[in-house]
C-alpha cells in the first residue's frame, strides 16, 4: 500500500469565515476516496488546496510525501494530480479529439527547436498522442462522436470528456468535482462503469459529491465535512450509520 496523498491539519480562511478547520485526510494508491458534505461544508475548497489554487492558512500537503502546499497548479499537474471543476470547462469549438490532446500538453515536451531538429521524434511524439488521445476517448465511451465539437456533446458527454482531458495529462490522482451533477440515472449509471474501468487502469480517484447514494455506490471510503470540519470517515457502511452524518445531511435544506 502507497500513501500517495496526505492532508495534514489544513485550515482555510477566507476574511472571518473558516471554510476549512483543522482537516486531516490520506490516500492510497489505488483507492476510490469520496468527499462528501452539504453545501458550503469545504469540498470544493479542499480540493482547491490540493491542485494548488489556494495555498491554505495552515496546514500542509503532501504527494509522495513530499509538501507541494501553495505551489503552482501546473507544477502540481506535472506531477500528476488532475481535476475536472464542478461547472464544465472544456474548449467549446474544439473536436473531443482536440480537447484531449490538449490535455496531453503538460507531458509532451516538444519546443520549436525539436520541432526543427528533431522532426522524426516529433513525428513519434504525435503519433503516439494520436494513439493515446483514441484509448482514452473509448476509455470514456466517446470514441463514436471523437471528431464533434465539445459544445455539440450531451451534458453526459460533456462531463465524460473532462475526465479524459484530466486522464491524457498523465495523473495519477484524478479530482473529480461533484462529476455526476445534473446527470440523469442513465448518465450516473454509465459514469460510475466508467469510473470503475479508471480504477482498473490503477488510478487513484477522490471525488466529492453531495448524493449519497453515489458515493456509497463507488467509494471505497468517504470523507464527511460539515461547515469545514470533518465529521466522519469511514467505509460507506460505517458512514451510513454514523449520527453526526446523519444530522448534517438532515439538517441540510434540500435543493
Ligand atoms: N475564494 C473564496 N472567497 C471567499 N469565500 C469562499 C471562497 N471560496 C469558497 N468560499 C466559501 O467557503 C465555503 C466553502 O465553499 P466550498 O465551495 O468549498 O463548498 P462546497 O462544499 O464545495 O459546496 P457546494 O456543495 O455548494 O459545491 C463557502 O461558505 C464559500 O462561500
Ligand atoms: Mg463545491
Amino acid at each position: 500500500m502507497e500513501r500517495l496523498l496526505r492532508i495534514e491539519n489544513v485550515t482555510q480562511k477566507f476574511g472571518g469565515l473558516t471554510a476549512l478547520n483543522n482537516v486531516n485526510m490520506h490516500v492510497d494508491k489505488g483507492e476510490i476516496v469520496g468527499i462528501i458534505g452539504p453545501n458550503g461544508s469545504g469540498k470544493t475548497t479542499m480540493f482547491n488546496i490540493i491542485t494548488g489554487i489556494y495555498r491554505p492558512t495552515e496546514g500542509q500537503v503532501l504527494y509522495q510525501d513530499e509538501p507541494i502546499t501553495g505551489m503552482e497548479p501546473y507544477l502540481i499537474s506535472r506531477k500528476g494530480l488532475a481535476r475536472t471543476f464542478q461547472n464544465i470547462r472544456l474548449f467549446s469549438r474544439m473536436t473531443a479529439f482536440d480537447n484531449v490532446v490538449i490535455g496531453m500538453h503538460a507531458r509532451t515536451k516538444t519546443n520549436m527547436c525539436d520541432i526543427v531538429l528533431h522532426l522524426p521524434r516529433k513525428r513519434r511524439e504525435e503519433k503516439e498522442c494520436e494513439e493515446r488521445a483514441m484509448e482514452l476517448l473509448k476509455l470514456v465511451d466517446l470514441y463514436d462522436v471523437r471528431y464533434e465539437l465539445a459544445s455539440s456533446l450531451s451534458y453526459g458527454h460533456q462531463r465524460r470528456l473532462e475526465i479524459a482531458r484530466a486522464l491524457a495529462t498523465g495523473a495519477e490522482i484524478l479530482l473529480l468535482d461533484e462529476p455526476a451533477a445534473g446527470m440523469n440515472e442513465q448518465e450516473t449509471d454509465e459514469l460510475l462503469q466508467i469510473i470503475r474501468r479508471i480504477k482498473e487502469l490503477k488510478k487513484t480517484v477522490i471525488l466529492i459529491d453531495h448524493d449519497m447514494k453515489f458515493v456509497m455506490n463507488i467509494c471505497e471510503r468517504l470523507y464527511v465535512l460539515n461547515y469545514g470540519v470533518l465529521i466522519a470517515d469511514g467505509t460507506p457502511e460505517e458512514i451510513s450509520k454514523n449520527q453526526d452524518v446523519i444530522d448534517a445531511y438532515l439538517g441540510e435544506d434540500d435543493e
